[in-house]
């Protein structure tokens, strides 16, 4: 067996909070969590989605981050230690990141195009209606950025947990932080009059964002909304997709895992926050509350048209905005190879190099295919969700929708009635630290959680329909 050594560590507490921060806040945070607020009510679905995160979200963390300090495993081998019966969930759970590395890095390609766009001073013509459409279905372009993007994570995960991941992390996510307040609060003070003569501002645009209006709210509202902010809470906080479990393989047995669960808590929440202060506000002064889509519509679409209403400080502020999402995306990116690697380290015992090559081989063929899916390869297919896509969107599909509740389903019955949740109780108790909310750990493991999360599979399968 790889010894602790050979596998790599965390140097303590901060490098991992950052680190596991580093992969929880991505573009989820910045293009989904503002557009999804904005449509469910602004502070109706913020409180649904803090108070989710403190039972939930907490709740998940702490079991993956724990699997994985116990074990000391990547994914893959991870739930084998756990219980030898239930191994099969790491095959699933290792499935993931290798579903999403190849369109992450493909994505990641568009965010380094755009902040090529600014940077070179054309951001004008980003705001053009076909500019996205056009970039991403041009042949070349979008494989050449997406390789740089790919070459970029593989040289990170090849220098290794505390030289590598650790490192870029204590360096980007301080950075960003500092960025998304920057804007966050230039974005508030701006006011502007549009064609139809109304001068909105920034404070218009937090009301839209925060007040919550309860008035006409039915049942069906709430149950939307409640979803919603569940699905990207559990997509947000980076869980069921082997990552926490690979990170937490990398803590220190000193570390305080429950003072570090939290950290990375606040850390993602207050940036989704911030991403919703910065976006909103923007687009609601220059385009009124339509400009507010979701995905890559609202990033690659209305936002370079709202830095262009800017005028000159649009190109800065368009500049600092991708840079950003870049530093973001890569955190991400990072952890998600690292999910793959670490489980190919483990099972098939092979060095950190090698491994890493390998990966970055097939996400380099994979985000070739993800890439000519917009034009060579383009075809659409109905999903059972209800929506239309090609490659991207059925991996996105597949991994997210179906894979993931899945995997947190069954991770959620094996510590809460298999190997009961004393198993990951003790691991944060180790060293002698206190397991702050244990009941309401225990009641979401065995029973909310895994309720909430069946629902979200039946919906997202089309079997159930609320
Ligand atoms: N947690 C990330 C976000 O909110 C999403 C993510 C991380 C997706 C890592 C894939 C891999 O954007």
């Amino acid at each position: 067996m790889r010894n602790e050594k050979d596998r790599g560590k965390f140097t303590g507490g901060i490098g991992f909070v950052l680190a596991a921060a580093g992969s929880a806040v991505g573009l989820g945070n910045i293009w989904r969590f503002p557009y999804l607020a904005a449509k469910d009510n602004g502070g109706v679905f913020i409180l649904c989605y803090i108070i989710l995160a403190l039972t939930f979200g907490f709740a998940m963390l702490t079991t993956e981050i724990a699997i994985g300090r116990k074990t000391k495993q990547g994914p893959l081998t991870a739930y084998g230690r756990i219980h030898p019966k239930w191994k099969g969930i790491g095959f699933f759970a290792w499935l993931v990141p290798i579903i999403i590395l190849p369109y992450y890095c493909s994505i990641g390609g568009w965010v380094l195009k755009y902040l090529v766009t600014f940077i070179t001073n054309k951001g004008a013509l980003a705001a053009d209606d076909g500019y996205f459409t056009g970039f991403i279905s041009s042949e070349v372009s979008p494989i050449v950025f997406m390789v740089v993007f790919l070459l970029f994570t593989g040289i990170v995960v090849f220098f290794g947990v505390d030289k590598g991941i650790e490192k870029m992390s204590k360096f980007l996510m301080p950075i960003l932080l500092i960025l998304i307040i920057g804007i966050s609060v230039y974005s508030i003070t701006i006011s502007h009059t549009g064609e139809d003569g109304i001068t909105r501002t920034g404070i218009d645009g937090l009301k839209v964002y925060l007040i919550p209006d309860f008035t006409g709210m039915n049942f069906h509202d709430w149950v939307t909304v409640i979803i919603d902010a569940l699905g990207q809470l559990f997509f947000s906080i980076s869980v069921a997709m082997g990552i926490m479990i690979a990170y937490g393989s990398y803590v220190p047995k000193e570390v305080n895992l429950m003072k570090s669960i939290n950290n990375i808590e606040i850390f993602d929440t207050i940036v989704a926050l911030l991403a919703g202060l910065m976006i909103i506000p923007a687009v609601v002064v220059f385009m009124g509350k339509k400009g507010m889509t979701q995905g890559p519509g609202l990033m690659f679409v209305s936002l370079p048209k709202v830095f262009d209403a800017m005028g000159s400080i649009g190109v800065i502020i368009g500049i600092v905005f991708f840079l950003m999402v870049a530093f973001a995306a890569i955190t991400s990116a990072v952890s998600v190879m690292e999910a793959i690697v670490s489980s190919i380290m483990d099972r098939f015992q092979l060095g950190r190099k090698k491994s890493v090559v390998i990966v970055t081989i097939y996400a380099l063929i994979f985000g070739i295919v993800v890439c000519l899916g917009y034009n060579k390869l383009y075809f659409e297919v109905k999903l059972p969700n209800g929506t239309t896509g090609q490659i991207l969107d059925i991996m996105d599909y597949i991994s997210n929708n179906c894979l993931m509740p899945f995997v947190a389903l069954l991770t959620c019955i094996l510590i809460g009635w298999v190997v009961k949740p004393k198993t990951v109780i003790d691991e944060v108790k180790e060293g002698g630290y206190k397991f702050g909310r244990k009941t309401l750990y225990i009641i979401m493991i065995k029973f909310v959680a895994p309720i909430m999360l069946l629902i979200l599979l039946l919906r997202s399968i089309g079997l159930l329909s609320i």
